[in-house]
This record gives structure tokens, sequence and C-alpha cells, in this order.
């Protein structure tokens, strides 16, 4: 599975690319404004440190104008991913975005029937929300296991791009239902790092360290 980073913060990107597990960046304009920087300025930034594709999602609400938008952004680098939001425009943004060979992240999914037209107008990426669906009470998880059997049943190509994450079982249970990529914030990412059996262990290994005057170096 591929790790995505949810975030604009450029140290934070920093940090987790040199360590070599960013495989990508998605932003939204909540994400944009958060960092209080210029979209373009800030998104061509991102571009020059990670190679993978870098989510900028267009801000416009009719597809004339979200195609205009996309091929602006698309002009930043060549590893831009327009996103566009799942609505019927969209939906048509995506396609004549896709046809001019742009990468399209389709974002805010929240149900299979999105998903498939999304895979049918050709979206590189599906983002299906799972954070937002678990706060309704509804399983986000489900929705990535059934948008998985969809697309394998008829060999779609687009991937599915897990977003919304909100801890790090959402990681790996993302990996367990076999989406192709999520995207998290950093601090979740940091937290897949974490269990208590590891810092017991650590701590005991401390004291006995500090014990038998234990030096390597
Ligand atoms: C990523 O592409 C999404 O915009 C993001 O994951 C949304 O997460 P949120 O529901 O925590 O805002």
């Amino acid at each position: 599975m591929k790790f995505f980073v949810d975030t604009a913060e450029i140290d934070d990107i920093k940090e987790l690319n040199a360590l070599g597990i960013v495989d990508g960046v998605t932003t939204n304009p909540s994400l944009i404004a958060k960092s209080g920087r210029d979209i373009l300025e800030v998104t061509k930034e991102i571009c020059s440190i990670v190679d993978g594709p870098v989510s900028a999602e267009v801000v416009a609400l009719n597809a004339d104008d979200m195609i205009a938008e996309g091929r602006k952004l698309a002009k930043i680098a060549d590893n831009i991913a327009v996103k566009v939001p799942l609505t019927w425009d969209g939906l048509k943004a995506c396609n004549v975005l896709t046809n001019e060979g742009h990468m399209v992240n389709v974002t805010l999914c929240f149900s299979a029937n999105q998903a498939l037209l999304a895979a049918k107008v050709g979206a590189t990426f599906i983002s299906p929300f799972i954070g937002r669906l678990d706060d309704l009470n509804l399983d986000g998880m489900e929705l990535i296991a059934d948008i998985r059997n969809i697309y394998d049943n008829y060999g779609f190509e687009t991937q599915i791009l897990a977003a919304s994450i909100r801890s790090a079982n959402h990681m790996s249970d993302c990996a367990a239902v076999g989406a192709d990529v999520a995207t998290a914030p950093p601090g979740v990412i940091k937290k897949m790092a974490d269990h208590v059996l590891t810092e017991k262990g650590l701590e005991g290994f401390m004291k006995d360290v500090a014990k038998a005057n234990i030096k390597i170096v």
C-alpha cells in the first residue's frame, strides 16, 4: 500500500519524505487555508520535495471552471493530480482532464456507486472518506472493501485512495482490505510506530544498560 501524507505543512512533508515513506501528498482547501499560504506557491514547493502525485483541489463548482482551474494546477508540475469533487460536474471535469493526460483524484466519495462512476470516467484515484462516514456511525472501512471488490470484478484501474483517516488502526485496516493508497495526517503516520509493549520493553532494557554500564560508542 502506498502512503500519501495529508497535509500542506512543508516541515512535516520533508521529515516523512526523508524517511522514504512518502509516495505522494494530498491537500484540500481546508489544509491550504490552515497553511496560510497561497495555493499555487505552496503546491509548487510540495511538488519540488516529493516525486509522487501531489493532489491539488479545484475550488470551482461547475465543470468548465473546474477544467480551467485543473489545467492551471496541472501546469505547476508534472506530478500534480487535479482533485475534483464527486459531483456530476466533477465527473465531467474528471473525464476531460483525464483525456488530456492529467492525473485526476475524485474526492468526497461516500458510496460505492460514486466510486463506480469515478472509475467509468477514468479517474486516476478515487478518495472514499473513512473518518467522516465513521463519524455518522456508518462503516468507512466497509466502503473501502466494497469498492475493492467492485473494481476487481471489472478490472478498473482507478486506484483506491483511502482518505479521512483518523487513526493508526485505519491504516492497517486499509492495508488489510486492499486499498491501493492511504492518505493520513503526519501525526497518524507517526502513531503507527507506537506500541505500549515496545515502550515497556525499552524501559527495561535501559535499566539494565544503566546497571551494567553498557557502552557501544
Ligand atoms: C484527503 O484527500 C482528504 O481531503 C482528507 O483526508 C479529509 O480528511 P478529514 O475528513 O479528516 O478532513
